[in-house]
């Protein structure tokens, strides 16, 4: 009889845990990111072309691009659930980009095709320090629209963070961030390429992570150094923003926020291409953020996920796996 009872007792021991384990394992990091999807055109050259100069540059490359995208994939491949919302042409382009995209196992079912606009196209040039020039072609992702939000409002709802850059238009930025504030998801602003935001907008956010340019533009404040980029930093808190992350290149990254002012310097590497570093840096964070870690930990793991991308050519194909950053 005891015997027969501790048989029972083990089994159901066993299934219990295998039902927490599982539970874990289903239970990612959910983060929803709106944003766009590109197609990169890189040339790798000397140095940058003056205007209306032609130079002849050395190894071409096309590789699925977009800040929005960009960040979606660094979420995944940090282990994060990721629904990606964007839109994208009837197109070539479109169709290579979304196959990518499951690859990386995000939820596709959000990308809204576009009959009229072909796909975002991004040229790039990359210069021998690594340093790069861009131009968009924004194409689809200026037709990204409300009603593209509302197809995914439950993914936003139900999201830890949801994820925004400003390569698609800012009325459906702040859109997204008003679905997310009202259920209680977290907002996280890359404010990439530099634009002005509303005190509306501002008071919304969790965190905020410009580089210096945006910062300068946010703040007024020129940023060099990590003096420059704490007083920038207050300004934004004075906005009503939560918490700061102001990365500095080569410098590292300043966490500021009501109680907490830190310096993360940077990981020294050969750099072959800056291109989606901070891309690469924000999908990291906000994982690591989702997974609870706290600020300083969460800028140290996506400082060392930025730090690889930019051993690596390309945009998606320099992004890491959580396994290597480990
Ligand atoms: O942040 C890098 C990205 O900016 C590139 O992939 C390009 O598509 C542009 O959106």
């Amino acid at each position: 009889m005891f015997l027969l009872l501790q048989k029972y007792l083990r089994k159901r021991l066993r299934k219990n845990y295998i039902f927490i384990l599982k539970n874990k394992m289903t239970d990612r990091r959910k983060i929803a990111v709106v944003g766009s999807s590109n197609t990169d055109l890189v040339v790798k050259a000397e140095r940058m072309p003056e205007p209306g100069e032609t130079i002849l540059g050395g190894a071409f490359m096309m590789t699925a691009g977009g800040k929005g995208a960009n960040q979606a994939v660094a979420v995944a491949r940090m282990g994060g659930d990721v629904t990606f919302i964007a839109r994208v042409g009837n197109d070539m382009f479109g169709n290579q980009s979304v196959e990518g995209y499951k690859k990386d196992g995000m939820d596709t079912s959000y990308i809204a095709r576009d009959a009229q606009t072909p796909s975002g196209v991004a040229l790039i040039c990359v210069d021998k320090k690594g340093e790069n020039s861009i131009v968009v072609a924004s194409g689809a992702n200026n037709r990204l629209c409300k009603n593209d939000i509302d197809a995914a409002k439950t993914k936003i709802e139900e999201a830890d963070y949801l994820l925004m850059q400003l390569e698609v238009p800012m009325e459906v930025v702040e859109y997204a961030a008003n679905i997310a504030l009202a259920s209680g998801t977290k907002v996280v602003l890359n404010p990439a390429p530099a634009a002005t935001l509303s005190a509306d907008l501002l008071k919304k956010l969790y965190l905020i992570t410009p580089n210096r340019t945006e910062s300068q533009l946010l703040t007024g404040i020129a940023v060099a150094g990590w003096e420059d980029a704490e007083r920038a930093a207050d300004i934004l808190l004075s906005k009503g923003v939560e918490n700061v992350v102001i990365t500095l290149g080569a410098l590292g990254a300043l966490i500021k926020n009501k109680s907490l002012t830190e310096r993360v310097p940077s990981k020294k590497v050969e750099v072959v291409d800056t291109t989606a570093a901070g891309d690469t840096f924000n999908g990291a964070l906000c994982v690591a953020l989702a997974e609870g870690k706290g600020l300083a930990d969460a800028v140290q793991m996506a400082t060392a996920a930025s730090a690889i991308a930019i051993t690596r050519m390309g945009a998606q194909a320099s992004i890491p796996y959580r396994k290597e950053i480990e």
